[in-house]
């Protein structure tokens, strides 16, 4: 709900549980006085800490500007604090002030165009228009409240109204001014591949904390999120404040602290590699912020997020359905087969209930290793053997589905593509382009580029019924320059290289509306709210070891849902890491997540295979509990170094599943108690055969006996009793 109080020209946006109120100061500036627990009262004027009738002293306006908490502070004003705005105008100068113009609150929400964003009905929204008048150009900072979850969106649109060009130096989409408290902390997702998204929590400090990706996307290492939490953070308990950013490609977030005490975090594009230049009558867009607020930890928190992406941003049919238990033959062949060792693996699949082949990297041009012919998308007929349809036809009538893997956004230098158009892969005339994994990034920005990349799709999509496509993308950007843009928007080639991935994204979901489409970065380079908008589903890590996902995990369901999380049973010893685990625990582990496996499943022993049907029965009767129900988080391995433990409840509360890992074993140690949460209390649950309330199993808990054995995976299923 969104409240408008005229006479001091107060904004005030409500969700269930949280306020966020901004006003107009001496009718000029746009300014935040509360963000938190849900408030009564609209005028907390006296959050300015000074009269906002006070007129601005133009003798000393410096220190006016330093303190004020701008909802969209602008470069040139203000020196202590971070902004989020700058240009370059028609002079060469930067800096731009914006004041107050207008504003208009609207029932539900407006598509961003050629952007992924948050979507529905319940909710309200606020336009409200700055201005500079002096150069023509109106700034639209855009707002959405909803209505049934504690998230408010921002999102913000330039338009230059003048007869000048202007150069937008730096467009950040949202800031937010807290006040400091004492013992504050960041929380950060850090990582690398095999092993994203570990949670770390820092001490905040005076100065500034960064969080950014210049890769082109968002990245193994960082995570498009910044959050900071009162000082006695738990999983249920302390205040969190947050901002995740619906976007794929290079980010900046930053927390700052000043010498006034005085918190702002902002999010955006990364401004080192962004520059646009607006045309007269132009306008440009940048991408959407979620704001997600908690005072009840950090479990809360997660829980806003799960439900807001499964209901506000997740567009796919298959968002709500169960998905097929898919074989990939990646771990178990690599680049090493052919449509007769496919063929194989599907049919031992098919007698263990498995329901859909994927064929990864391999199938195309010459490829036998890395070493060439992405962009050459016809079919490997030495390997798949009559072609994709025959392929396809085969898997078929063994009663599965067929899938494939792409890889659209590269070139190989030793290709046919690369023969015929040197021009499009993305570099500067002065180095030599950097090559990773033997290739290089196409130049989105060039339309033909898209053209033949939409048209490789269809080809691809049309020669043979194919029910699901893994999208990699296995090289982060370096040489942003574009042999097709001209020099003086080749400050653009970053955030249009993005515009231009959505766009074919785009054109995939919405010409093939029953694909299942997966979306994956060498493992889960690009796992971000921006991809989930195209993909329901999104690979998580290439790191499949039960062990090593127990923090992948942890930090991935922060902010998503299951539901969106890519996760496999592999082989008994990881290839990355060299640990040898048992499939019945890696099956156990791979619940929290959409289900597959990946491994060569006609080498396993009869023992394992017979296993197969059991574990997918197992995965059917949890597979809705895992896609729609609440997270729980009770213990963290990543914390406690011992044992993990993940609940996940169903929203009536009728169902309830724990997954706990012991990781070493250790002697003398009690069976673990576990206190459940988020159960009625007063129902009345089945627990290994016991009838308990629900008050009892959050207050006394239960008992887990402690299993022998290292990597011991257990699951425990509790119903409520009829
Ligand atoms: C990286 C992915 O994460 C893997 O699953 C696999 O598809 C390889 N790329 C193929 O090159």
């Amino acid at each position: 709900m969104i409240s408008f109080e005229k006479e001091k020209k107060i904004f005030k946006l409500d969700t269930p549980n949280t306020s966020y109120v901004m006003s107009v100061y001496a009718d000029m500036y746009l300014g935040n006085l509360y963000y938190g627990g849900k408030i009564d009262d609209a005028d907390v004027c006296y959050m300015y800490r000074q009269g906002s009738e006070q007129i601005i002293n133009e003798g000393e306006k410096s220190g006016f500007m330093n303190g004020f908490p701008f909802e969209f502070p602008t470069a040139g004003m203000v020196n202590s604090q971070e902004t989020c705005m700058d240009i370059r105008n028609s002079r060469g100068q930067n800096g731009i002030e914006l004041v107050y113009k207008s504003h208009e609150i609207y029932k539900g929400k407006k598509a961003l165009k050629g952007l992924p964003a948050s979507f529905g009905d319940n909710c309200d929204s606020i336009d409200i228009i700055l201005t500079n008048e002096k150069l023509g150009i109106d700034v639209v900072l855009t707002y959405t409240a909803f209505n049934d979850v504690d998230i408010i969106t921002r999102s913000v649109k330039v338009i230059n109204n003048s007869s000048e060009n202007i150069n937008i130096t730096k467009m950040l989409s949202a800031a937010l001014t807290l006040d400091y408290q004492e013992g504050m902390k960041i929380i950060d997702l850090k990582g690398c591949w095999s092993r994203e998204r570990h949670i770390v929590y820092e001490n905040l400090h005076y100065g500034s904390f960064v969080n950014e990706s210049l890769r082109g996307e968002s990245g193994h290492q960082t995570q498009p999120f910044v959050a900071v939490a009162t000082g006695n953070i738990t999983q249920t308990t302390g205040e969190v404040y947050a901002m995740h950013f619906i976007y794929s490609g290079n980010f900046l977030g930053k927390i700052q602290i000043n010498e006034q005490d005085s918190l702002r975090m902002v999010m955006g594009i990364h401004p080192d590699t962004f520059e646009w230049k607006l045309e007269p009558g132009d306008s440009f867009q940048a991408p959407e912020v979620v704001l997600n607020y908690s005072s009840e930890g950090l479990g809360k928190m997660s829980r806003n997020f799960h439900d807001f992406y499964r209901n506000h941003l997740i567009r796919s049919k298959y968002l709500h359905e169960e998905r097929p238990v898919l074989v990939n033959n990646w771990e178990a062949t690599y680049f090493d087969f052919t449509s007769d060792k496919l063929v194989d693996i599907a049919r031992e699949a098919s007698k263990r209930g498995i329901e859909m082949l994927v064929m990864d990297d391999g199938w195309f041009g010459k490829r036998n290793s890395d070493d060439g012919s992405l962009g050459d998308w016809f079919v490997n007929e030495d390997k798949i053997k009559g072609g994709l349809k025959k392929l396809s036809d085969d898997v078929h009538s063994l009663g599965l589905k067929f899938g494939i893997w792409v890889e659209p956004e590269m070139i190989s230098p030793k290709s046919e593509l690369y023969k015929k158009h040197p021009d499009w892969a993305m570099q500067t005339h002065h180095s030599i382009p950097v090559q990773a994994r033997k290739q290089l990034n196409l130049d989105l920005t060039n339309p033909a580029v898209v053209d033949y990349i939409k048209t490789c799709l269809k080809d691809i999509m049309e020669q043979a019924p194919i029910e699901y496509m893994k999208w990699d993308m296995n090289k982060s950007l370096t040489d942003y320059g574009s042999e097709y843009l001209p020099a003086d928007r080749q400050g653009e080639v970053a955030h249009r290289y993005v515009l231009a991935l959505y766009e074919i994204q785009e054109y995939l979901v919405s010409s093939y509306p029953d694909l299942l489409l997966e979306n994956c970065s060498s493992g889960g380079a690009r796992f971000d709210p921006g991809m989930l908008y195209y993909s329901p589903q999104i690979w998580c890590s290439d790191d499949m070891d039960p062990v090593e996902r127990l923090s992948i995990i942890e930090g991935t369901a922060l902010l998503y849902p299951f539901s969106a999380i890519g996760a496999h049973v592999s082989k008994n010893t990881n290839d990355i890491l060299g640990r040898t685990t048992n499939m019945a625990d890696r099956a156990i582990m791979a619940l929290l997540g959409t289900y597959g496996y990946e491994l060569d499943i006609t080498k396993l022993t009869d023992e394992e295979k017979e296993a197969i049907p059991d574990q997918i029965k197992t995965h059917k009767r949890v597979e809705d509990l895992v896609r729609e129900g609440d997270y729980y988080r009770l213990e963290s391995y990543n914390e406690n170094h011992l044992f993990d433990a993940v609940e996940i409840v169903s929203k009536d509360k009728d169902k309830v599943m724990v997954v706990m890992m012991q990781v070493l074993c250790t002697p003398c140690i009690r069976d673990r108690r576990i206190k459940l949460q988020g159960l009625n209390p007063d129902y009345t649950y089945v627990v290994n055969g016991q009838k308990l309330h629900g008050s009892t199993l959050m207050n006394a808990g239960i008992i887990v006996p402690r299993p022998r054995g290292d990597y011991k995976a257990t699951l425990l299923e509790i119903e409520k009793a009829y």
